[in-house]
């Protein structure tokens, strides 16, 4: 930060000359519901077993729990991908030279943070182009960037990745990285996972870069806390979801009749988060004239949050085209970053 704030008076732009800001979806149409008009509830609750989208974890509430979530002493995943970033920061800015960093639900900015004071100490000129759906949360965390970062320019863009990566021009420095962090690859399935490394290679320039933070395997007795939190704050995340679907699809879910269940699937080495109905119950949702029923026990998944294989994910990068430049971990192997460069189609 110091090193930011350093060079203030070397940059006579105002911050409004710094801060570009397309909208790809309008406000109404970045609830998830405006974008698939609640077809994905109605699939998800009348197959067997009954799921739902994670996208609706995402209400205004959903993401300020969520934000608490990353501060929970059991949620080793956030603080562990920070440290390897402070500690590697500084190399990833060397390999990669001056880089602008697009990032996929930039969310809050603190591990951006890192990654700016990097490349700001190599004297590299900093451009940042983050993406999310939510236009207020993106706009106010890039205001904040802009005040502390005076030599910053950033280009932010409201879209889902699949359009804002199909709409990424050319990069203006010399360079591009772009980065997922927090493990949210995890929240993907397999088929998912595919389409968005197609969506990826296709958004890169062979030579530009892509840096990914995956969760790694490991013991049951560390994850499963992770996800079931002594203070309950992932159970509320969980059982928030049925207040979204109340609202927005004028449902009649009584939230105290569902219950919050993680854990670990070791054979698909995923956790596994499902709303679990305590009672026998037929639940309306209004707006999409849709009745559910539930026999009591019966389970909504909500989430997968898939634990990685460093040396499966470098192999299944390396066949997309991603040649892994470096790869850091922590000392308990909990948590990967990996950095890759896309090669040259053959
Ligand atoms: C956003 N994502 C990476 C989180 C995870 O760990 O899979 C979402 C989450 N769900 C419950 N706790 C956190």
């Amino acid at each position: 930060m110091a090193n930011a704030l350093s060079s203030a008076t070397s940059h006579p732009f105002t911050l409004e000359d710094r801060l570009h800001l397309e909208r790809l979806i309008s406000p109404i149409q970045a609830s998830a519901e405006e974008q698939t008009g609640g077809s994905d509830v109605i699939s998800g609750l009348t197959q067997i077993p009954k799921s739902l989208p994670p996208r609706y974890f995402y209400d205004d509430r959903g993401s300020e729990l969520f934000e608490q979530i990353c501060d929970l002493p059991e949620y080793y995943l956030t603080r562990t991908e920070a440290a390897i970033l402070r500690r590697c920061a500084g190399s990833i800015a060397q390999l990669t030279d001056a880089c602008e960093i697009v990032e996929l639900g930039s969310g809050s900015s603190t591990k951006t943070r890192i990654l700016l004071d990097a490349y700001n100490q190599q004297g590299y000129p900093l451009r940042y182009l983050p993406i999310d759906v939510s236009g207020g949360i993106l706009e106010s965390s890039a205001r904040d960037l802009l005040k502390d970062y005076p030599s910053l320019q950033v280009h932010g863009l409201v879209a889902t990745y699949e359009q804002a990566l199909q709409k990424l021009t050319p990069a203006r420095l010399p360079n591009r990285m772009i980065s997922f962090l927090g493990s949210s690859l995890g929240n993907l399935n397999s088929c998912e996972c595919d389409v968005f490394f197609s969506q990826i290679t296709g958004a890169l320039q062979a030579g530009e870069y892509f840096l990914l933070g995956i969760d790694l395997h490991k013991s049951k007795e560390v994850l499963e806390p992770a996800y079931s939190d002594s203070q309950g704050v992932t159970a509320e995340f969980n059982l928030n979801m049925l207040r979204h679907l109340n609202r927005r699809f004028k449902g009649n879910f009584d939230v105290a009749q569902f219950e919050h269940w993680a854990f670990y699937n070791e054979d698909q080495h995923q956790i596994e988060m499902h709303l679990r109905s305590l009672r026998e119950q037929r639940v309306y949702l209004r707006a999409l004239d849709l009745t559910v029923e539930f026999a009591a026990g019966e389970t909504i998944l909500t989430e997968i949050s898939r634990k990685f294989d460093l040396d499966v994910m470098q192999q299944y990068l390396k066949a997309r085209g991603l040649e892994p430049v470096q790869v850091w971990t922590d000392s308990n192997q909990w948590f990967g970053l990996l950095l890759c460069q896309l090669q040259p189609a053959l």
